[in-house]
């Protein structure tokens, strides 16, 4: 099952998660979105124009200390960080030290899903979660819980033992323990992920998956309601992907998407953020226009707020090979997007999937071998903040200059 749903997964963001340079120019056309950055219409088309070497460095340029991702989004109130490998926390000094330095939040890649958390249907496995949430405290970073429900990474056991009669009571308790071992420690859970899929053709958009097949729609309720029970400062997520581009299919998973948590606020149910993955793509000619910026009003409307939570940049569609090049097209997507959707109050968190590119999922195989970069397989991606030695991309100096444009 998590195979298909991964090769879902992939064919997803491979395929129609796209941004490129003409994304970028009909993004800057959106009235009220690029321009409540601060930018009127010559200057940011001059910046957009520059986006191929926004904020680029000198090479002796600092980027910790004052100089840091970390400084710059706390100096206006905001959260920056990355998604943490545990297995590399421990084995790579760099890696380490980048967090510390970088981030003033963080959330596990893994280590908190039901399969590496659930190793039998009566047993938790939390060393890997402690050690990530003790490191997050001992260097005062914020901490992000992914995912209470979701249907990837579910454990071997659970096709065979988890029925419509008892389906409730797993998720209840799975809640429950999970949430109280780390009660009062976690900003912000993913309390349910990518739950919206059209093309399933089920009601409001829902996604055909196991949980939904158990428990039907009630399931978010269930978990959102079981969440705030437990821990009612956590801010309580709903997260997804591919919602941010203007093609028709994700215009259609955004209006669901918006339709479900319209719901779910209006009705009662608790639930305090929309989590905008943000898996983006360069190179492509799908476009970031006004959609993006009407669901972030919509959300704000709502009372609600809105994090980025996932993000990087797949350069696979990027023709030439030349890796400067990349970087800089790869960095005009991260300055634009993030200053872009910094431009709303309601933005407040920005997370990327991780901290260096070659350990990036878009950088790993499926487990059938498949790779995510079907245009050039055996070149790696530039899509994330830093470099394989731990040097800031440019992508980094772009991303802080976003959050430093956040206005007051
Ligand atoms: O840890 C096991 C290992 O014990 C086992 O031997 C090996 C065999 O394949 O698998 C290892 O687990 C892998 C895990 O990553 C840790 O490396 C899983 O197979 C693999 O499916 C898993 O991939 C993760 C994927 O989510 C599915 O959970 C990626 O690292 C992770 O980056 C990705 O993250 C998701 C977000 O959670 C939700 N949004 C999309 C995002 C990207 O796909």
């Amino acid at each position: 099952m998590e195979n298909t749903k991964a090769k879902d997964t992939r064919r997803t963001f491979g395929r129609k998660l796209m941004l490129g340079g003409a994304g970028l120019a009909a993004l800057q056309a959106v009235p009220g979105w690029l321009h409540a950055a601060g930018a009127t219409g010559t200057a940011e088309a001059s910046r957009w124009a520059q986006s191929a070497a926004p904020g680029q460095p000198e090479p002796t340029a600092s980027f910790t200390g004052d100089a840091s991702l970390k400084a710059h989004a706390a100096a206006r109130g905001l959260f920056v960080g990355a998604a943490v490998n545990l297995g590399l926390l421990t084995r790579e000094p760099g890696y380490r030290q980048t967090l510390i330095d970088q981030c003033n939040i963080v959330v596990a890649e893994n280590a908190m899903k039901w399969a590496p958390m659930r190793p039998a249907p009566d047993q938790f496995f939390f060393d890997d979660a402690d050690r990530f949430v003790a490191f997050a405290e001992e260097h005062g970073m914020a901490v992000r819980g992914h995912n209470l429900c979701w249907h990837e990474q579910l454990p071997p056991w659970f096709a065979a033992t988890v029925n419509k009669q008892n389906a409730e009571q797993y998720l209840v308790q799975h809640i429950k323990t999970v949430m109280t071992r780390y009660k009062g420690k976690i900003r912000a859970w993913d309390v349910v992920n990518e739950a919206i899929k059209p093309e399933d053709g089920k009601p409001e958009g829902l996604r055909d998956s196991p949980w939904y097949r158990l428990l039907g729609p009630r399931y978010l309720e269930i978990a959102f309601r079981t969440a705030r029970s437990v821990d009612p400062a956590a801010l309580l997520t709903y997260n997804d992907y591919d919602i941010e581009t203007d093609g028709a299919a994700q215009g259609a998973k955004r209006q669901a998407v918006m339709g479900l948590i319209t719901r779910l606020k209006q009705g009662g149910v608790p639930i305090d953020a929309l989590g905008v993955q943000s898996h983006l793509s360069a190179g492509s000619a799908s476009k970031i226009d006004g959609g993006l910026a009407a669901l972030v009003a919509q959300t704000r409307a709502l009372g609600m707020k809105v994090f980025i939570t996932e993000l990087d940049v797949n350069d696979d569609s990027l023709e030439g090979d030349d890796g400067a090049d990349r970087e800089k097209s790869v960095a005009g997507i991260y300055g634009s997007y993030v200053g872009s959707m910094l431009s709303s109050p309601a933005v407040t968190d920005v997370l990327c999937w991780g901290v260096a590119d070659r350990y990036s999922w878009l950088n790993s195989k499926g487990k059938d071998g498949s790779k995510w970069r079907p245009k050039h397989p055996d070149r790696e991606e530039v899509c994330l903040p830093f470099d394989n030695n731990y040097q800031p991309h440019p992508a980094f100096f772009a991303l802080r200059a976003a959050l430093g444009s956040r206005k007051a």
